[in-house]
């Protein structure tokens, strides 16, 4: 059975920097505080009218589709796994494949917060090994600041805008993704939600005054399961798979904050220079954080490589791949 390998990979952030310095001039916050509770420095907003996640999944597809010499006609499925479609319905997968050109295939969104890269990939591959498709695009876009209640310090501070697509084909040779386990657990979902705009409560007056279009987080509460579970999924597929820490060459975690991938490392024996970050420059791009880290690192990847890929998010949801490069 074919393996599905990820063959490109290509990684947008729109050009806006909104720093810790700025965000000090919006709310009661301090650099210092923001850098020593999550390691975020700044991050890149999406500005614009009328532009949605869709804008940036589309920037990094039609990217991914450049670098890989692929046709448009050459695709056979889009997913897209993002918290911030530009609608309800459409999907946001829909909008990206108008947008550059990819027409009459199956395409579809995924949902599962900051693990939705996680679940898509999962999803994806399962088609390359039944042989039913060739060319798959997954992508993970979020437009966290649409949701982003800029007068909320405790939330303001961790999110960011950006996109990143994967290219997965057939391989032969045992590279690819080998093993992968996602779940989910409904306990979480008043611990991180934003709460209106969807069919339990639509937007009102009341809602809008209400402030529940943003995002909620209980940070404390999120932080303690983020850890435990990021780390206990990690442990399990290095279990399963026989790996050690020295045989991961990479650990390639959401990034939501710099001390739950610390802890997270720390448990599965990985070195600091064998993790992927990127949450100083980006922070919490929710679904798009670990492609935009793969695309980051890309040049340092081996062929053969082993990495590890870790995510925690709303719902609660979690979730790892063991990705053979
Ligand atoms: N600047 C200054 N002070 C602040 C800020 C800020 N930006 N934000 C909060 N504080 C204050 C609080 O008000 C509190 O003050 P108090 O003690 O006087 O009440 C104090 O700092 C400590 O606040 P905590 O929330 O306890 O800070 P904590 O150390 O837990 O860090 C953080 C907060 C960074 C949010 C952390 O809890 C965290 O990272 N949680 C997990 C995030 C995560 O993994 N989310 C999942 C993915 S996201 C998704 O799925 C969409």
């Amino acid at each position: 059975m074919s393996k599905a390998a990820i063959t490109g990979i290509h990684g947008y952030v729109p050009d806006y920097v909104l720093t810790n310095t700025e965000l000090e001039r919006m709310v009661d916050t301090n650099d210092e505080w923001i850098t020593s509770r999550t390691g975020i420095r700044e991050r890149h907003i999406l500005k614009g009218e009328g532009m949605g996640s869709s804008h940036m999944g589309a920037k990094a597809v039609q990217g991914l589709l450049e670098k890989t010499n692929t046709a448009p006609e050459d695709i056979d499925l889009l997913i897209c796994a993002t918290t911030t479609p530009d609608y309800v319905f459409p999907c946001t997968a829909n909008l990206i494949c108008d947008m550059v050109g990819i027409r009459n295939i199956g395409s579809f969104d995924i949902q599962a917060a900051c693990s939705g890269f996680v679940y898509a990939l999962t999803i994806g591959s399962q088609f390359i090994e039944t042989g039913k498709y060739k060319k798959i695009v997954v992508v993970g876009a979020d437009k966290m600041s649409a949701i982003v209640d800029y007068t909320d310090r405790a939330t303001c501070v961790l999110f960011g805008d950006g996109a990143g697509a994967v290219l997965l084909e057939p391989n032969e040779e045992g590279l690819g993704i080998i093993d992968s386990i996602i779940r989910s657990d409904g306990v979480g979902q008043n611990h991180l939600f934003q709460k209106a705009g969807g069919s339990r409560y639509p937007p009102t007056h009341e809602t809008v005054e209400k402030r529940w279009h943003y995002v909620y987080q209980d940070g404390p509460s999120v932080f303690k399961f983020a850890v435990k579970n990021m780390a206990d999924v990690s442990a399990e597929i290095m279990e399963r798979n026989n790996l050690t820490g020295s045989d991961v060459a990479w650990l390639v975690p959401h990034q939501a904050n710099k001390r739950i991938i610390d802890a997270t490392a720390q448990r599965m024996g990985i070195e600091p220079e064998r993790v992927m970050m990127t949450i100083h420059k980006y922070g919490n791009t929710t679904a798009a954080t670990i492609p935009l880290c793969l695309a980051e690192y890309e040049s340092q990847l081996k062929k053969g490589d082993n990495l590890v890929l870790a995510a925690f998010g709303g719902g609660f949801t979690w979730g790892a791949a063991y990705v053979k490069w």
